[in-house]
């Protein structure tokens, strides 16, 4: 892992009620609401941002969102604005996922809209890009992540860019309990650095994290985490309860030492 300051991101999906939230939050505070090496976020549904939101107080845990609408108000049942979020002191908002993409039918054009949106808002996007088994198989990785992440981030001023967190995820690792091997996730980290070396320059690209995702677990994330382009992880199964997500958080403070 490079010098950036790791983050580890639990992403519920849906999963907990805002009680069940609560509860989950103070045992991973009791066991790392001090650990300031590492930025800790965790990512709620919605209706229980609010009360996590007042759970994390005073804590080291930050508070993401796991998707917004692009418009900031109107007739849009159903969906949820930046400010909302901003309100709720949300500071992250996770765009583009492939839960997202593939069952809410979500394409690069509406993500690219959202990414601008929460970047004026100053909320920080993170942005999932990741290829199909299909896609894997038929050697298109590299070009369907170039595609994700040039239109995903069409007209991102550079100014933002250090906003910006990117999620590497292969959508046939995510629930899967396949993970890519190191070598594997560290080439299309890499790769995706070069993109946005090209698109913000080699300064701002060397500090933008990119966090890998996909059945990232205690006992394959030391792996992981040692590639120099992995600098975090976007967590979903192993987020859910207090001790695999602490232990996470514990083995990404460790490789920053190692
Ligand atoms: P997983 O999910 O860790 O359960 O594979 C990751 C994600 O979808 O963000």
């Amino acid at each position: 892992m490079s010098k950036r300051t790791p983050l580890i991101a639990g992403n519920w999906k849906m999963n907990k009620t805002a009680t069940e939230g609560v509860e989950l939050v103070k045992e991973i505070a009791a066991a790392v609401g001090t650990e300031s090496s590492v930025n800790v976020l965790l990512c709620p549904p919605f209706t229980a941002l609010s009360a996590v939101s007042a759970a994390v107080e005073g804590t080291h845990l930050g508070l993401g969102a796991q998707n917004m609408h692009d418009k900031a108000s109107g007739a849009f049942t159903g969906e949820i604005s930046a400010s909302m979020l901003r309100d709720l002191y949300v500071t992250h908002v996770i765009l583009g996922h492939s839960e997202r993409r593939s069952l809410f039918g979500e394409n690069d054009a509406f993500i690219n809209r959202k990414v601008l949106a929460a970047l004026s808002a100053s909320l920080k996007p993170i942005l999932c890009v990741g290829e199909l088994l299909s896609e894997r198989e038929a050697n298109q990785t590299m070009e369907v992540v170039r595609r994700q992440i040039e239109q995903g981030l069409a007209g991102v001023p550079a100014a933002k860019a250090e906003s910006l967190v990117i999620a590497y995820e292969p959508v046939w690792a995510i629930g899967t309990g396949k993970t890519a091997t190191p070598a594997m996730a560290q080439e299309v980290h890499a790769f995706i650095r070069k993109l946005l070396a090209q698109q913000f320059g080699a300064e701002s690209a060397s500090r933008i994290l990119i966090l890998y995702g996909g059945s990232m677990k205690p006992d394959n994330a030391d792996a992981l985490l040692a590639e120099q382009d992995i600098d975090g992880g976007l967590i979903g199964g192993a987020s859910l309860e207090a001790k695999s997500f602490v232990d996470l958080v514990q083995i990404a403070a460790k490789s920053l030492r190692d």
